[in-house]
């Protein structure tokens, strides 16, 4: 049986990317629903439609596990596919707890950078609620980085002076953990570490998920059945062509994954 990975675009091969390194024998199902986004500027009923539509779709192929590799998906649909299924539904979350930790070490802030529907969510304010306890954790929304992410567009001179100009409000050297809580961010790590001082730490969740997946599988004896190959499935394409799987394949080259003989199909 295969892992399913879902997200409503191509944000979601940075945790797969994760996958591949820890668990390099598994075989894996990505689903981008590019037809749908950005989610995170929708309204979060017509998304929750898209996301349990996407996950049927998936289901029917045969999973052992669902990865949520959305943030905004998870946020708002991750309870009502874990009543859904049978199968163990994984999500990935802002990570504001380990990040408040490595910040209130140096004495500093932590800016959570996500999708104005993860940030507006119950889920998320609960989070903070219950980890930032002296009030260190600031957050805004990056809708440019999904659409740049989406549109294969990493180079700096675009990138960085949208990033100038979100970040312009607030006083940079304040901060000591900068949270990515949508996982386009991640393809962009370079570009926002410079414009914070050398010490600064980003991180995601996209590692604690992956080890969350390990965990499940390997409490149920269901791990290392496969040979690594990868289904993708893109519901803007309906037939992907051979230039948007080669595009696949270049995004986990721009993640520095050196290993390009995944059978992608
Ligand atoms: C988006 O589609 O707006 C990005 C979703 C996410 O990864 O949080």
């Amino acid at each position: 049986m295969k892992i399913g990975f879902f997200d409503s675009g191509i944000g979601g091969m940075t945790v797969l990317n994760q996958a591949l390194r820890l668990l390099p024998n598994e075989d894996y199902i990505y689903y981008a629903d590019t037809l749908h986004v950005p989610y995170g500027e929708k309204p979060k009923e017509v998304v929750k439609e898209h996301i349990l539509k996407a996950s049927d779709f998936i289901a029917k192929q045969d999973v052992k596990a669902l990865v949520i590799a959305c943030n905004t998906a998870t946020s708002i649909a991750v309870k009502d596919l874990r009543q859904k299924y049978d199968f163990p539904i994984i999500g990935i979350e802002p990570a504001v707890k380990p990040a408040v930790q490595i910040s209130e070490g140096k004495l500093k802030k932590v800016l959570v950078l996500a999708t104005r529907l993860t940030l507006a969510e119950e889920k998320f304010h609960t989070l903070v609620k219950n980890v930032d306890k002296h009030d260190i954790v600031d957050y805004l929304p990056m809708p440019g980085l999904v659409e740049f992410a989406e549109n294969f567009e990493f180079r700096e001179e675009i990138v960085i002076p949208y990033l100038r100009q979100q970040l312009s409000q607030f006083d940079l050297t304040q901060y000591g953990t900068i949270v990515l809580g949508c996982t386009h961010f991640s393809y962009f790590r370079e570009s926002l570490s410079k414009q914070f001082s050398e010490d600064v730490d980003i991180i995601d969740g996209s590692i604690g998920t992956v080890k969350n997946l390990k965990r499940i599988l390997e409490s149920s004896n269901k791990l290392n059945e496969g040979s690594g190959n990868i289904s993708i499935f893109d519901s803007g394409y309906k037939v992907l062509d051979q230039d948007s799987l080669s595009n696949y394949i270049k995004l986990l080259e721009v993640l520095g994954n050196v290993h390009t003989n995944y059978h992608i199909n």
